[in-house]
């Protein structure tokens, strides 16, 4: 199977990264179609800690390229940043290739983000606060760097001269900090990340589809998650690109019939930090206690997650947007030692109950999860001899927790994870990725 993607099926931070990580030892290529360094994952080698935003994790194994395509906006300073902690630990960025389409992040683009969030008050979305959102608006707009522009220095200077005044001027008119720079030290800038990175900016999509017609393994990385998505996602409490599967074709520039396996990264629980609908939120101690056991701090910001039960309304969504054909379970352990546990299997909404997602947040606000319960399982001593048995060792319930899962919405849990290392996972895909 050539072409596997691994896609977020919550909010963002269902453990894509390990799951990543995991499928990616098969891989080729590793391959970003969407969003920026406001995703982050931490992966551990040996002694070192890498906590990447931007880079694709397959940018720290030597035998594979790490491909930014060119749905994805790029900030080239912090992007130095994590090139520089991989540098710093004897490795390379050999394998780095970066769209020449993809869009670039600028200092006025966190600025402009900051005061779009300032405008908003108290319906502000939470956002990193990384000028995503500005940066993909300047892409709609048609007025945004692509990376392929910063190796054609006389476009940089053209571009420059109306571009620069009429973000300080837009800067000044949001009450936002500006930035003093010259058009001169601007271009010159951008001119210098040409000539340090230049050597890894190229037409990716031409690089994929030379490699799959080369029979070579492509793996897709999504970032954030299918209920960020910019259309299908808890509008306008989402990020500003394709989460879902179809973001794959165009953030990447591989054609559909391309893709043949989609894996949903689904937390036994749900998570989402920032603002927004969350039906299955809990409150007070109830999800202190889940965040406290589920380390849910964001990477990127720091910030607490919200913490709910696991819903499957979302995880319906999920999956019929992106074409999810296995699951990868991930944090099953966490939820070891509650003695109940809650599955979200309907929204009851004014009376009636909805089993798929509504777009309304008004609707959302007003929804009741309808719950199945689960009896608890408990902890146990060594999840590694657990996983070497297999999926038929785990505690009675967690099994019928998966099944459960299995059933409602007829996917496969090919991939269990019962803790953070990459030995505590059971792998069910018996062959398709290899
Ligand atoms: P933005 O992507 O910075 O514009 O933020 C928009 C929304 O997406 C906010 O609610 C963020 O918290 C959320 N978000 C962005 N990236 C991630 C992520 O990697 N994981 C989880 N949430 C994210």
């Amino acid at each position: 199977m050539p072409t596997v993607a691994i896609i977020g099926a919550q909010w963002g931070d269902e453990g894509k990264g390990k799951i990543t990580d995991y499928l990616a030892e098969k891989a080729d290529a590793v391959v970003r179609f969407q969003g920026g360094n406001n995703a982050g994952h931490t992966i551990v080698i040996g002694d070192s800690v890498f906590k990447l935003h931007l880079l694709p994790s397959g940018v720290l194994r030597k035998d594979k390229l790490a491909v930014i395509g060119n749905g994805v906006v790029v900030n080239f300073a912090d992007m130095a940043e994590e090139v520089k902690q991989i540098e710093d630990a004897g490795l390379g960025i050999d394998g780095l290739r970066i769209s020449d389409r993809a869009h670039l992040i600028m200092n006025y683009h966190k600025k402009l983000d900051g005061a779009e969030e300032v405008y908003r008050g108290n319906a502000s979305v939470g956002t990193t606060k990384k000028g995503i959102g500005p940066t993909y608006q300047d892409k709609i707009a048609r007025y945004g760097f692509r990376a392929g522009d910063l190796l054609e220095p006389e476009l940089i200077r053209e571009k420059t001269k109306f571009l620069l005044p009429m973000k300080k001027d837009l800067m000044k008119l949001m009450g936002s900090e500006t930035c003093n720079c010259s058009e001169d030290d601007f271009a010159e800038r951008l001119i210098g990340w040409g000539q340090k990175y230049g050597k890894y900016i190229c037409d990716t999509s031409v690089l994929i589809n030379d490699m799959l017609d080369e029979g070579k393994n492509i793996l897709f990385e999504g970032a954030q998650g299918a209920m960020l998505d910019i259309d299908h996602g808890t509008y306008p409490y989402v990020t500003s690109s394709s989460t879902v599967g179809g973001g794959i074709c165009s953030g990447a520039g591989v054609a559909p019939n391309r893709i043949q396996k989609v894996v949903g990264c689904l937390k036994a629980y749900t998570t989402r930090v920032g603002e927004g609908p969350f039906v299955t939120e809990l409150e007070g101690a109830e999800e202190e206690e889940l965040q406290k056991k589920g380390g849910e701090f964001g990477v990127t910001t720091g910030r607490g997650r919200r913490c709910g039960w696991l819903d499957l309304v979302v995880a319906e969504h999920a999956a019929r947007l992106c074409g999810i054909t296995s699951w990868a379970i991930t944090k099953l352990d966490v939820l070891n030692g509650y003695e109940k546990i809650k599955v979200c299997v309907g929204y009851e909404i004014d009376g009636k109950v909805e089993k798929h997602f509504p777009a309304s947040i008004a609707k959302l606000e007003r929804a009741k999860p309808v719950y199945e319960e689960f009896d608890g399982w408990e902890d146990w001593e060594d999840s590694e001899a657990l996983v070497s048995a297999g999926m038929d060792s785990l505690p009675e319930n967690m099994q019928k927790y998966i099944r459960f899962i299995e059933e409602y919405t007829g996917i496969p849990a090919d991939i269990i994870s019962i803790g953070p290392k990459r030995s505590e996972t059971i792998d069910r895909t018996s062959g398709w990725w290899n």
